[in-house]
């Protein structure tokens, strides 16, 4: 056996993947520590946007803290009844160009805190006369900094380089911001704080019962994936895309199930996976007439959900609650999909090839 040189001792060379199992491992706690320690915070926030009744609120983000936004905007327009929508930084960055952001609320949500054209639209919306709040996991960053108020997700360090911890802990940090400003008082209506109190607990028995290493290894040698849902489910598609490019590097395609019947459906064939997030609400609903077009088209479909749907191949199960929880628990299967998917492919999830754990774009 070859020894190490004298005076050295032997490396253990750390396991791949061992860092993204971790932290996709220690979301119940990341979510308990949410509702335990950030409600306050969380409510204090709320509290003052409620007084300054917005007339709109626009999100930017990037990567996967979009997908979080993106969920936001769905919260914001059905549960606040206001306007929302996605801010591109190229408006302000790339074009000099400075919307008229007056009596809205601008909302940036980032892990890092890092990338300087989410603070050049804060700065941009706040000298225009808007509302500016940062979401970050990052309490001392440029982001936070820039904006008149600021929200930690409180997801702890991040070991792995993909977003799993991180994206789970902004879902839940939006989810009771916009609550409480729908109560008005701040604070999440008691009866809605019955349900999210189990969260942690079911997001503990996802991750413990899902069979998603199970499923890597029938999708081991999968050349491309189709992912879909609607409304809430909508972010979780486009967030399993993102994880299966970025750790397995894999073509991924997400689109809303709509947007899938308006042509794209016809490349879906029995060799093309489709990942259907199917919740248990309206969303979920509208996705029945999605599944019978796709068995129309033999495609392989998991469905991600609370009930077995005709036509699908395997299931992903996760348990029937309202659709703006189901967010935060249908990505965890995927998360561990995607990185089983990534193992077995002989990469390391941990470090995946094209992405940093800050990146700063214009
Ligand atoms: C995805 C991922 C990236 C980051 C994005 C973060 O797993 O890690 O998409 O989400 O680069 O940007 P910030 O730090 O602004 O959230």
């Amino acid at each position: 056996m070859n020894q190490p040189p004298s005076g050295e001792t032997e490396a253990t060379a750390p396991t791949p993947g061992a860092g993204m199992a971790a932290d996709i491992a220690e979301q119940p706690e990341v979510l308990a520590g949410i509702l335990d320690r950030g409600s306050d915070e969380i409510a204090a926030v709320a509290a003052r946007i409620a007084e300054y009744r917005p007339r709109s609120i626009v999100f930017t983000a990037r990567g996967t803290s979009d997908h979080a936004a993106l969920y936001a905007a769905y919260l914001t327009e059905i549960r606040l009844g206001l306007p929302a929508g996605l801010a591109s930084p190229s408006v302000v960055t790339v074009y000099d160009s400075r919307p008229d952001w007056s009596g809205s609320l601008v909302i940036a949500v980032s892990q890092s805190g890092g990338s300087p054209d989410l603070a050049q639209v804060l700065a941009a919306a706040r000298a225009s006369g808007a509302l500016t709040l940062a979401v970050t996991n990052a309490p001392d960053s440029p982001l936070a900094a820039e904006a008149e108020l600021h929200l930690d997700v409180r997801a702890g360090h991040e070991r792995a380089v993909a977003a799993t911890k991180t994206y789970t802990a902004e879902l839940l940090t939006l989810l009771l911001l916009i609550e409480g400003v729908r109560s008005g008082t701040g604070r999440v209506d008691p009866a809605e704080s019955a349900a999210l109190e189990k969260l942690p607990e079911l997001a503990h028995d996802v991750l413990d019962g899902s069979d998603a290493d199970e499923l890597a290894g029938r999708y081991r040698f999968a050349e491309r994936f189709v992912t879909t849902g609607r409304g809430y489910a909508y972010p979780t598609a486009r967030e399993t895309a993102l994880k299966l490019m970025e750790t397995s590097y894999l073509p991924s395609l997400a689109f809303s199930g709509a947007d899938l019947l308006h042509g794209p459906l016809a490349m879906t064939d029995p060799g093309v996976p489709v990942l259907a997030v199917v919740g248990s609400g309206p969303g979920g609903h509208a996705m029945w007439n999605v599944l019978s077009q796709l068995g129309r088209q033999r495609a392989d479909v998991v469905v991600v959900g609370a009930a077995d749907l005709p036509g699908q191949t395997a299931r992903l199960r996760t348990p029937a609650v309202d659709e703006r929880l189901a967010a935060i628990l249908d990505i965890l299967p995927l998360q561990q999909l995607a990185l089983h998917l990534a193992i077995g492919r002989g990469e390391n999830p941990d470090a995946p090839r094209g992405l940093k754990k800050v990146t700063e774009t214009m």
